[in-house]
């Protein structure tokens, strides 16, 4: 009998079979948080379809609910949401509960400090130990007031302002969530806020923002860069909005695929935003067989169908400057590097400190655990793949409740002799609550 909350991995034979976005891969999650952050703020209601509907986007949503935003539930990936059109948020009666999710909580501060509220903001243990100053800085910059530990950690109060005044940030660490809290606190601030991102990030918020009218100017900086600047107070009408799969979640099985031999799977629906599909494009440095099948747009981003094929892989040497692009596919990358032949190193992996568990190393410690040759130099992590060679597997593991260490895991049990079991493995539903079943669908060996 398999214990609840553990999930055993075992090596298949190949895996086949098609994905759909919505059915199969989760709504994309960064997406998903946007849209529901921005239509709170629309006039008129949104439909918003293929939501993310794991954990965290609830978290988001609950907490804009206690905020005073009505959103109604019409199937679970179906979500109408009323806007609040210029109108105040309501002061929440009770702390606002944000679960495991960093992203829920970072876009909440910009989005409340705006306003004359007082909102207590508080989560798991692994959320209570992630940095806030990176939120905290450019909020009291623009007048919000804080409460909170010596570490700056949660649960933590912000005190809104009735007064906020723009400010021009320099973004200090590679960041979307920041620079999302910024320019969602410019969206209720009169005149101008601007947020220079020295390292171009996920640009998921930009796009939507240009989808909706939202009056946003992006300007290359001479020091390289972009500088963001929006014009607050301005009202923007609701436009529905459809999600596209999520890149991060289908990466596991992109992986699977990859170092499984005779495997062949299509992912239909996928946001194939450039700064989102890096991880992709590393597979095909590796050697795997990645091919885009078609391509079209949606609500400003680009969608595609992509077929994963087996094949030997090789080693892959990645750079710092390559870290925001494949900051959350890095598990997934590591076990593909576990399988290659040769030795890739992958180079400044500070910010995987700072994540839903410290993964830098909880990927080195799980790996060294599970036989593999690999080292952490710093934050430079050197693995030595197996060449394509069994490891002994048969090893329960620690994920540290971390969703995408899980996954990952489960992914480097298709190159074990023996399972690789995964304790605490209900982490998963922070962002891909059907995982098993739907890795289970492309299998042809399944579980006693
Ligand atoms: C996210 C940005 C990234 C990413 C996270 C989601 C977002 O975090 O790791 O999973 O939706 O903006 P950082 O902003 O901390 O780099």
């Amino acid at each position: 009998m398999v214990a609840k909350n553990t999930l055993i991995s075992y090596r298949q034979s190949h895996l086949r079979g098609t994905l759909l976005a919505h059915k199969d891969i989760p709504g994309d999650k960064s997406i998903s948080h946007r849209a529901l952050f921005l239509s709170a703020l629309a006039t008129g209601t949104t439909e918003i379809t293929g939501i993310n509907t794991g954990e965290d986007v609830e978290h988001t949503q609950l907490a804009l609910e206690s905020l005073g935003i009505h959103i109604e539930n019409v199937t679970p990936q179906k979500k109408i949401v009323h806007g609040l059109a210029g109108k105040s948020l309501l002061q929440p009666t009770n702390p606002l509960y944000l679960g495991n999710s960093g992203t829920s909580t970072r876009l909440l501060g910009g989005f409340v400090a705006p306003f004359p509220i007082r909102v207590t903001l508080y989560g798991d243990a692994s959320l209570s130990q992630r940095p806030m100053r990176r939120m905290i800085t450019p909020l009291r910059e623009l007048g919000a007031t804080f409460e909170t530990n010596d570490h700056e950690t949660l649960p933590l109060t912000i005190q809104g302002t009735s007064a906020p005044v723009g400010i021009h940030y320099k973004v200090p660490i590679p960041s979307a969530q920041i620079k999302t809290c910024v320019l969602l606190a410019g969206m209720n601030i009169d005149g101008v806020t601007s947020v220079y991102e020295p390292t171009q990030t996920r640009n998921h918020t930009e796009l939507m923002m240009e989808y909706l009218g939202i009056p946003l100017t992006m300007i290359a900086s001479e020091e390289g860069g972009v500088i963001y600047s929006i014009q607050g107070k301005k009202p923007f009408q609701a436009k529905n909005i459809r999600i596209p799969g999520d890149p991060s979640a289908a990466i596991f099985f992109a992986v699977a695929a990859a170092i499984t031999p005779q495997s062949n799977i299509t992912i239909r629906g996928l946001n194939w935003n450039p700064y989102r599909r890096r991880a992709y494009e590393v597979l095909q440095q590796m050697g795997a067989k990645v091919t885009v099948l078609d391509q079209s747009m949606s609500c400003g981003e680009i969608i595609a169908d992509i077929q994963i094929e087996a094949a030997s892989l090789n080693a892959v040497n990645l750079e710092a400057f390559e870290a925001p692009s494949l900051i959350d596919e890095y598990p997934a990358i590591a076990v593909a590097a576990a399988a290659a032949n040769g030795t890739s190193v992958f180079k400044g992996l500070r910010e995987l400190r700072y994540k839903e568990s410290n993964r830098l190393e909880a990927i080195f410690k799980n790996l060294l655990n599970c036989g593999i040759d690999v080292r952490a130099d710093d934050d430079t992590l050197i693995i030595k793949g197996t060449g394509g060679s069994p490891i002994f597997g048969g090893i329960t593991v620690n994920v540290f409740k971390d969703h995408r260490i899980a996954m990952a895991l489960y992914v480097l049990g298709m190159i074990a002799r023996n399972p690789i079991i995964i304790q605490g493995a209900d982490c998963i539903s922070s962002s891909f609550p059907n995982f098993h079943q739907v890795f289970a669908n492309l299998s042809f060996m399944h579980a006693a």
